[in-house]
């Protein structure tokens, strides 16, 4: 019995099992609010996320990210801003979860989070029993102040913690693809940021002295060479989203349709309150959805590049295909695509797309919403500037 009882305890620590599945959705207060983050804000985009339409489209996790905190009490347990938060984060997450939605957090691994607020450092254990007493679904965990600590160690001391108190929790790892965390988090989280941070703009690097953030055209070119490590449960993460927060509805669109193919997460980073109906129907057509969400969970690749469009390609299920043009130049690009000729193998899952022999497939433009005819004749796409064209193709 006793033996029994020891070998129980000693079962290993290790990340929830069975969550994300596929690349989480939700919303993140970063990109928008930055440390301007209240109850109040929370529980109204909790309330958007709903009315807009946005949990329908399958938008789930609702995340504070930094500064909701201000101190540690007398024993050493994290206290949220009593100003800002004065019900306190358990009803806050109640009330996110009574609107069947789920309830994220952020923290980080140094002794300071990237806004200079108490962090996690030697506190794991401790903030994860008020994280699962709280009732919190999704941790965010960050890379700031961390000094000479070992990253691989340091996420792997919060794994164990979130696992040792007991709540299924997502683990998102933000160490910005510093030390290359696709080789090891597979085992360790449920996703992790490939790169710095993500700054709203399609193709520039903005530079803060110290360290840059990144346009989205510049996110996409640092993926290359890592879809291999992504698939159910452990996802390469590109950042957040910047839709709605000011790019034009082109750019907008090639974002989203750029991160459907990369399997990324979806996480909005706009204002949900006051979104214009075309952020929202960016942000949730549901066909592009379904191509980032859909359950073989195979990151796509750049196929080709030719005059500044770029062709990619993702394997879906039952052997459908995502096709997106993306246009990278500023003006128009005419674009023909003959079938004939048309034939790729994916080596990493083992499927080919080839429509050279007599199987025909059929076509549908995901922005359009139509089904467009079948590879028994020739592409031809007319692409503006910063934009694409994405098609499903299926039997
Ligand atoms: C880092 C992260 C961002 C955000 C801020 C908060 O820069 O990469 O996503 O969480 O910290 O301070």
């Amino acid at each position: 019995m006793v033996a029994l009882a020891c070998s129980m305890l000693q079962l290993p620590a290790q990340k929830f099992q069975g969550l994300a599945m596929t690349p989480p959705m939700g919303w993140n207060s970063w990109n928008k609010f930055a440390c301007n983050v209240s109850e109040q804000l929370i529980r109204e985009t909790a309330d958007a996320m709903v009315s807009s339409g946005m949990k329908d489209a399958g938008y789930e996790y609702v995340v504070i990210d930094d500064c909701w905190q201000v101190s540690r009490d007398s024993l050493g347990f994290i206290v949220a801003d009593p100003k800002k938060f004065p019900s306190g984060v358990k009803a806050l997450a109640d009330y996110i979860h009574s609107k069947g939605l789920k309830f994220g957090i952020y923290s980080c691994a140094g002794a300071q989070t990237c806004g200079g607020r108490p962090a996690g450092r030697g506190h794991e254990y401790q903030d994860a029993i008020s994280y699962a007493k709280w009732g919190v679904d999704y941790l965010k965990y960050d890379w700031c102040n961390t000094n000479k600590l070992n990253a691989e160690g340091s996420y792997t001391t919060m794994r164990d913690a979130l696992h040792e108190a007991g709540r299924p929790i997502v683990f998102s790892l933000c160490e910005w693809g510093d030390n290359k965390p696709w080789l090891w988090a597979k085992e360790v989280g449920h996703l992790w940021r490939t790169t710095g941070d993500i700054f709203n703009c399609f193709d520039c690097v903005e530079d803060h002295g110290t360290w840059k953030s990144w346009g989205v055209m510049q996110i996409v070119d640092k993926q290359e060479g890592l879809r291999q490590y992504a698939g159910p449960g452990h996802w390469n993460d590109p950042d957040m989203l910047e839709i709605g927060n000011g790019m034009a509805v082109n750019q907008d669109r090639a974002h989203f349709s750029m991160w459907c193919m990369l399997a990324a997460p979806l996480i909005s980073g706009n204002d949900l309150r006051s979104m214009s109906q075309q952020t929202r129907d960016v942000l949730s057509n549901k066909e592009v959805i379904a191509i980032d969400q859909d359950s073989l969970g195979v990151q796509g690749f750049r196929q080709m590049v030719k005059d500044s469009v770029e062709t990619w390609l993702k394997p879906l299920r039952n052997g459908e295909w995502a096709l997106c043009l993306l246009n990278r130049s500023k003006s128009v690009r005419n674009v023909e695509l003959d079938w004939k000729t048309f034939s790729v193998i994916d080596k990493l899952s083992n499927r080919t797309l080839d429509t050279t022999g007599k199987e025909i497939y059929k076509l549908r433009d995901l922005w359009l919403k139509k089904n467009t005819g079948d590879t028994r004749k020739p592409l031809k796409a007319i692409i503006p500037g910063q934009d694409v064209q994405c098609l499903k193709i299926f039997k």
